[in-house]
């Protein structure tokens, strides 16, 4: 089943519209910028936005995630289209995708982050080797207890393994619901937030399709799942030629030390 996510804004009026057999939400419920009442409006006229998403209704602990998503086209400057795992409370775990549109023309910016026990900042940004608006493409997150990767048409480009052996905390006792969502970020997504979002431009559109959750652990499969060296080699590939950031190269970020997962990659 297809699904469309249409994020809308005008002067007058707020409409979001989702897809029909999930559940959906104006207010995704996820971080400081969803709309307008919640920072001080930019802008001369009273504005409202209203984004759109949707979650599972069942929370999983691990599993093999595939969505295939095709990106909001054209000029997407200041939306972003989040696909995420999270579960509740002050001390949440989180595994993100979230792409940060850009004007025509410009590239997209993947953005990837692990949260465990409610500590992020664990940020790595990528480009993307195709076109992200021209068609489908299959986002994967593998979570077991030992790794959380991330693919892009099954190609791994990030392995968060589990370290808690060395004190690093790792997502593993907590269910989480699958999240999506388009929403208004042009506080910060587009270059920084220096590139605003052309509302002239809505609706926003993003499109999903062939969402599936595997997540009955068998002892082969995604549950025991690692990097071969193939596997390896591949992600080594795109960080090397299509990683924009990484938290662990940040050395400003972090003047007290590096993160200690940053000495186990
Ligand atoms: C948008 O394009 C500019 C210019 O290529 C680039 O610097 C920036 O990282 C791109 N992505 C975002 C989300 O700003």
């Amino acid at each position: 089943m297809a699904m469309r996510y249409l994020l809308i804004a005008s002067s007058l009026l707020a409409i979001a519209a989702a897809g029909t057999s999930t559940r959906s939400s104006t207010s995704p419920g996820r971080r400081p910028c969803q709309g307008p009442r919640e920072r001080p409006a930019p802008h001369p006229h009273p504005r409202q936005a209203s984004g759109s998403g949707f979650q599972s209704k069942n929370e999983y602990l691990f599993g093999k995630i595939d969505m295939q998503i095709k990106l909001v086209p054209g000029n997407s400057a200041g939306t972003v289209t989040a696909y995420y795992l999270s579960s509740q409370g002050p001390t949440h775990d989180e595994i993100d995708f979230e792409f940060l549109g850009n004007v025509s023309g410009d590239p997209y910016t993947l953005h990837t982050n692990v949260f465990a026990q409610g500590k992020g900042n664990r940020e790595m940004q990528f480009k993307l080797w195709f076109d992200p608006t021209a068609d489908f493409h299959t986002y994967t997150i593998i979570w077991n207890p030992s790794h959380i990767i991330f693919m892009v048409d099954r190609t791994p480009i990030r392995d968060f393994k589990n370290l808690e052996s060395r004190g690093v905390a790792f997502p593993k006792n907590q269910p989480m619901r699958i999240y999506s969502s388009l929403w208004n970020a042009d506080d910060w997504a587009t270059r920084g937030g220096l590139v605003k979002t052309d509302w002239s431009q809505a609706p926003f559109t993003a499109s999903y399709r062939s969402f599936r959750a595997d997540t009955v652990p068998s002892s082969s499969g995604w549950w025991s799942q690692e990097l071969d060296t193939t596997g390896h080699e591949k992600m080594k590939w795109v960080q090397k030629n299509y990683m924009i950031y990484n938290y662990c190269s940040d050395l400003k970020r972090f003047p007290q030390g590096l993160p200690t997962e940053c000495s186990f990659a």
